[in-house]
């Protein structure tokens, strides 16, 4: 299974989606992550990102932030946007309608239907981290829980 999480900035949620599905998948999963934009590319998480994955034992420190690429849409199997903008933004670009189901939202692993967000954090506090980790962590597992053998 190949996996790309994707959010606007690819230094505070996707790189914890990413931190935590590649903790816990299968280790021939294929698990990246990238943002819709490029404004930090080249860059580490934030460090309220790194912090908050150390604190649960995972180690996000040497991603590095790239932009969305439209060959990811034949890289990948599943294509996890964190919230409703990231997701229409990868829609609108997707070359057929194969690449385009591959998005989903990712918060409805646990929601289905629902359409709920994960906040960007960027700029509140680290409890905003925290709190995103948790609804991540939660989405992760449910993800696995379909998706293997246990
Ligand atoms: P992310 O958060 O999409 O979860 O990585 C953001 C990071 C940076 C910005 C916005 C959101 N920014 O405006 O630079």
């Amino acid at each position: 299974m190949k996996v790309l999480m994707v959010c606007l900035g690819n230094i505070c949620r996707s790189p914890l989606a990413h931190g935590i599905l590649a903790y816990k998948a299968p280790h021939n999963w294929r698990i990246d992550s990238a943002g819709t934009s490029g404004w930090h590319q080249g860059e580490r998480p934030d460090t309220r990102s790194i912090i908050t994955a150390k604190g649960r034992g995972i180690a996000i420190d040497e991603q590095r932030s790239r932009p969305f690429e439209i060959e990811d849409f034949d890289r990948f199997d599943v294509i996890f946007a964190m919230d409703s903008s990231n997701f229409s933004n990868l829609t609108r670009i997707a070359p057929n309608a194969e690449s385009a189901a591959k998005v989903k939202l990712i918060m409805n692993e646990i929601y289905p239907n629902e359409n709920r967000q994960v906040p960007d954090p960027y700029t509140g506090g680290q409890n905003g981290f925290e709190k995103v980790f948790d609804m991540l962590d939660l989405a992760v597992d449910e993800f696995l829980k379909n998706n293997t053998n246990g």
